[in-house]
């Protein structure tokens, strides 16, 4: 079985489902945005600030694109799927993909007044503004996704039973 990859919306709980998943999978587990901080040596919100979101997405998809190599269980940025070449990455990796689908409620409760202030895509947006953002989304991941979990009112357990019960 390949190790599967996680995207979706910020506050789907990629990286807490990601690293619960394995946890019971007994394999490495790997974050793309803690990758990404560690590689520039700051924040994501202060690079946004230095240097612009088309920057972070050229750092995102070289980062994406070595680690597609190593076979751990992945968790994406809330972006990274979006993103038409990283598309092409992530379904050359012939692993699965797994859209962990929120509603904007589960979103909304799930992002912290300080998880908003560290996602730079959020600065100054409203919650009106999140949900438009993440339908627009919407697309993208549904289109690059083997499988789609709803994790709402679900643990991490129960989401990565989930996710393994479909693999
Ligand atoms: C982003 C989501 C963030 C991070 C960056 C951009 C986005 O990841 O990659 O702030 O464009 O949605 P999370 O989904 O882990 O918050």
């Amino acid at each position: 079985m390949k190790n599967p990859i996680l995207i979706g919306f910020m506050g789907a709980g990629k990286t807490t489902v990601g690293t619960t998943l394995a946890k019971v999978l007994g394999q490495p587990f790997y974050d793309l945005d803690d990758a990404i901080e560690k590689h520039l040596g700051q924040s994501i919100p202060s690079y946004f600030n230095e240097k612009g979101e088309s920057a972070f997405r050229q750092v995102e998809k070289e980062l994406l694109a070595r680690h597609l190599s190593t076979d751990n269980v992945l968790a994406t940025g809330g972006g990274t799927a979006c993103q038409v070449v990283n598309q092409a990455l992530l379904r050359a990796d012939k692993r699965p993909v797994v859209w962990l689908q929120a509603s904007d409620k589960t979103t909304l409760e799930n992002l912290s007044a300080e998880d908003w202030q560290k996602r730079p895509i959020l600065a100054d947006k409203t919650a009106e503004d999140l949900s438009k953002l993440k339908a627009s989304r919407e697309v993208f991941y549904r289109k690059t996704a083997d499988i789609i979990v709803n994790v709402d009112q679900k643990t991490p357990e129960t989401i990565a039973e989930e996710i393994i019960d479909r693999l």
